[in-house]
């Protein structure tokens, strides 16, 4: 057998850059109750959701991921042609084909890179970040550009109580590159897919054009509920471990904006120390899918309340069932 010859990386990757975009539109929980039969003081208690946001006219997931991209390349230094890979995460992208990737690299000026579009929900983050870091480390590109964008208002039933006031629009992203020392912690990940009908697409596309409706997100809240308070605790416990971090040793926690009760359980189960800093971002944006988690730790760096070169723990989780974390360290 005649031997080929391997690609080499970096020893280590980290996060160099994250930036991220909002669209313009705030919707209030008032807003939501010429839908459903709720009240402002309902969601807010269960949730922890004031407002979010939705895209206004002109606004899409394609000019909401340039946007996101276009600064954190820009934060980076780097060159965009210097980017060798550019993965998406997204579910409420309209082109089951072509990808988006592909042309949000021709965009931003990336050119000549692989790029492809994942699917992993509000997972997608995390298993889009443990590829880009084994990319780099497996000398397949230097440099990787990560993006998570969703327009989860366009799937959403907004007649159904469940699940109508939950989700909100945005993009976030991160430049992955080679590192002196690791930065970036082993991903914990996994599905169950005995599970699949928890969190659902109304209709597949077939049936959809049968019927002449139009496939949205369906959900069973309460299963999710206790699925993320329970399994996806012992996950985010795996994560620190691997990482080989104390509850003590971390800075920032930034978990899947689904609702702030199982962001409450989770800090409990974790017994993370006062010190550490919590992403709420819900109680603005909702929950972002794939694009919650780097829209959170953008937001967080922003406003100051966490620093650059601080140790933070990641975890989504979402429809399939997927789950992905990892600890980090900010950019
Ligand atoms: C969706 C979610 C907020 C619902 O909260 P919940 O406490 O589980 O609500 P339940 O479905 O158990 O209903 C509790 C009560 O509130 C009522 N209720 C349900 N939806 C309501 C709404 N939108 N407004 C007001 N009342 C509502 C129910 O009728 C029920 O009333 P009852 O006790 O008189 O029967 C919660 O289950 C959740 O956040 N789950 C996680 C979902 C998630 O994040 N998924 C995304 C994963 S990526």
């Amino acid at each position: 057998m005649t031997e080929l010859k391997a690609s080499t990386g970096a020893k280590y990757a980290r996060i160099l850059s994250v930036g991220s975009a909002t669209p313009s539109r705030v919707i209030d929980n008032e807003f939501m109750l010429q839908y459903i039969d709720s009240s402002d003081e309902w969601i807010t208690q269960r949730t922890g959701i004031k407002e979010r946001r939705w895209v206004a006219e002109g606004e899409t997931i394609e000019t909401l991921c340039l946007e996101a991209a276009g600064k954190a390349i820009e934060r980076s230094g780097l060159e965009p042609s210097t980017i060798g890979a550019v993965i998406l995460s997204t579910i409420s992208h309209y082109h089951q084909t072509p990808a988006l990737a592909p042309k949000l690299a021709a965009e931003l000026g990336i050119g000549d890179a692989a790029a492809y579009d994942i699917s992993a929900a509000c997972a997608g983050f995390s298993y889009a970040l443990a590829q880009a870091e084994s990319i780099v480390r497996a000398g397949q590109a230097e440099y990787v550009l990560v993006i998570a964008g969703e327009t989860i208002s366009h799937i959403t039933d907004l007649t159904d109580r469940g699940t109508a006031f939950l989700f909100g629009d945005g993009a976030g992203a991160v430049v992955v590159g080679p590192s002196e020392t690791n930065g970036i912690g082993p991903v914990i990940w996994g599905s169950d897919g005995a599970q699949e009908g928890v969190i659902w697409q109304t209709a597949d596309w077939q049936k959809a054009v049968a019927e002449g409706t139009f496939p949205k997100l369906g959900m069973d809240g309460r299963a999710v509920f206790k699925w993320a308070t329970t399994f996806i605790a012992g996950a985010a416990k795996q994560a620190l471990d691997a990482a080989g971090i104390s509850p003590e040793q971390l800075d920032v926690f930034i978990p899947h904006q689904a609702n702030n009760r199982i962001t409450d359980t989770l800090l409990r189960y974790l017994k993370l120390p006062e010190h550490v800093v919590v992403a709420r971002t819900i109680q603005h944006l909702g929950n972002n899918s794939a694009a919650t988690i780097p829209m959170a730790m953008d937001a967080l760096l922003s406003s100051g309340e966490a620093k650059s070169g601080q140790t933070a723990l990641i975890i989504g989780f979402g429809a399939g069932l997927v789950y992905s974390g990892q600890v980090i360290t900010l950019p």
